[in-house]
């Protein structure tokens, strides 16, 4: 299985601290946010990992991250994403890559209590389709939403005014080889992005998406409100547990 960093977009909503850096560069209690969506791959087994970025200082993750050496990885690949077309266009940028394998992928910003080992190793055996993770959260409104009959997710919307369910579909999703198809099928959503939350849609209907509830906290940091609490949360207890 390939590991895939989703750390493109220019960071709008984080203005000014992003005006000369790139958000996924700002720290987190005492690590560049990035460094924690690697190191839940790195802990789910995976060591061939690619990183997506753009905006601001692309050129900065190179002199951050080198070859991996800090996460004990050989290489690291990287990809270019011009513009924020949307986390579906990031994706698609690493086909070539991660073309024939499976795929995690994570987004820069979000941050996690423990570790996914259990979820990769349930996607492994499943015979085809995708794995996403809920988490239950006070303001689903502000993320993918799944609606569930049962314990089946029967639909995902993308920011719902009226929420189907508590739960948040986190950043952190497993693919088979159909999300290349998927990707080219998206068309851009009502804030011009290819939307990740399409691209699961497609699995569901095809029915074989399947999801785990995340064990351990978990947040996103790409907002003032959600930095300041993912830092909390990394210095009270730490992220990445075992
Ligand atoms: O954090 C989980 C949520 O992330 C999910 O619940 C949503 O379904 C999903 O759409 C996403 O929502 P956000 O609105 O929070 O995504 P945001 O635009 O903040 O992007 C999250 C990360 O994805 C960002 O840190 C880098 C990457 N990204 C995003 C965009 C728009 C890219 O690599 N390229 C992009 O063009």
């Amino acid at each position: 299985m390939k590991g895939i960093v989703l750390a493109g977009g220019l960071g709008t909503r984080m203005m000014p601290l992003t005006r000369v850096t790139n958000k996924h560069l700002l720290p987190v209690y005492n690590k560049p946010m990035v460094y924690y969506p690697i190191q839940t791959l790195v802990d789910a087994g995976i060591r061939e990992i690619m990183i997506v970025t753009g905006g601001h200082s692309a050129g900065d993750f190179l002199k951050l991250l080198g070859n991996g050496e800090d996460f004990g990885l050989k290489q690291i690949s990287y990809g270019y994403q011009k513009g924020e077309g949307g986390i579906a266009e990031a994706l698609g940028i690493c086909e070539q890559w991660a073309k024939g394998a499976r795929i995690a992928v994570v987004l820069g910003d979000n941050i996690i209590e423990k570790n996914i080992v259990e979820p990769v190793k349930k996607f492994q055996s499943q015979a085809k389709g995708a794995k996403i993770l809920l988490k239950e959260v006070h303001d689903p409104e502000r993320f993918g939403v799944p609606e569930l009959k049962g314990d089946k997710v029967v639909k995902i919307e993308e920011k719902p005014k009226q929420p189907k369910s508590k739960f948040a579909v986190i950043g952190i999703y497993m693919y088979d080889e159909q999300v290349w198809e998927f990707i080219k099928r998206c068309k851009p959503s009502g804030r011009g992005e290819l939307e990740i939350t399409d691209v699961n849609n497609f699995y569901v209907e095809q029915g074989t998406m399947t999801h785990d509830v995340l064990e351990g906290w978990w947040s996103d940091a790409g907002t003032f409100d959600s930095l300041l609490r993912a830092s909390k949360l990394v210095a009270e207890g730490g992220a990445n547990k075992k």
